[in-house]
């Protein structure tokens, strides 16, 4: 056993702050796996739009939800195919939001990520509500946030598919809003969470700084 042995990291914040970045380096650094539950509401997305279920379709997703094969992974697989790329798309970006603000959709969630962790001694997990709902019990809780326009200017440098930084930010900034402001399990800090803002922070900085408070 590490002397890492059951910490659970939970890591949420707005859209593009880094909290894959950072998750995925504390968990190298730690020995730790990390889970992207993004990624989750992604697969579901997708698997919506390539069987014509509506976004607004709260049983139809739910059902999705929770009959897919998922694996979540430094690749993604939705029903054994390799869907790491296509749940980045576009038309993705476009719904998840909607998606996953359904009830169903994030019970059928929840309870794969509490499987995925109760197989695991340890993790870093991030999301929205890693640390609100999910694991409430994490020993260390982060939030993440950063400006919009760095934000937007960081995924549009990641993908050569988006229109230019501005529309790019207004997208982040629109599912932000979103995220926020629905009933279920809203995008917001936990109790006790210790907000990182990731504007003029490299990836080493963060990690340090966090390592500072284990
Ligand atoms: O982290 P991301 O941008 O890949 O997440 C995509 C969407 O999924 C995001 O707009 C909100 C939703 N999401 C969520 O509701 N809860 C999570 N734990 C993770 C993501």
């Amino acid at each position: 056993m590490s002397d890492r042995a059951g910490l659970v990291i939970a890591i949420d914040g707005i859209a593009g702050a880094g909290k894959s970045t950072l998750a995925a380096a504390l968990a190298e650094r730690l020995g730790l796996e990390y889970l992207d539950t993004g990624a989750m509401y992604r697969a579901v997305a997708l698997a919506a739009v390539q069987r014509g279920v509506s976004p607004s379709d709260g049983p139809g997703l739910s059902e999705i939800a929770a009959t897919i094969s998922l694996e979540v992974g430094k690749r993604v697989l939705l029903d054994g195919r390799d869907v790491t790329g296509a749940i980045r798309s576009a038309e993705v970006d476009a719904t998840v939001s909607e998606v996953a603000a359904h009830p169903g959709v994030r019970e059928a969630l929840v309870e794969r990520q509490r499987q995925w962790a109760a197989v695991r001694d340890g993790a870093v997990v991030e999301g929205r509500d890693m640390a609100t709902v999910v694991f409430p019990d994490a020993q260390l809780k982060l939030f993440l946030v950063a400006d919009l326009q760095v934000r937007g200017e960081r995924r549009f440098a990641q993908s050569a598919a988006e229109p230019a930084p501005g529309a790019v930010a207004a997208a982040l900034a629109r599912r932000d809003e979103y995220d926020s402001n629905r009933q279920a399990a809203p995008l917001r800090p936990a109790p006790g969470a210790k907000v990182l803002d990731t504007t003029n922070a490299s990836v080493a900085e963060l990690v340090d700084q966090v390592l500072g408070w284990l």
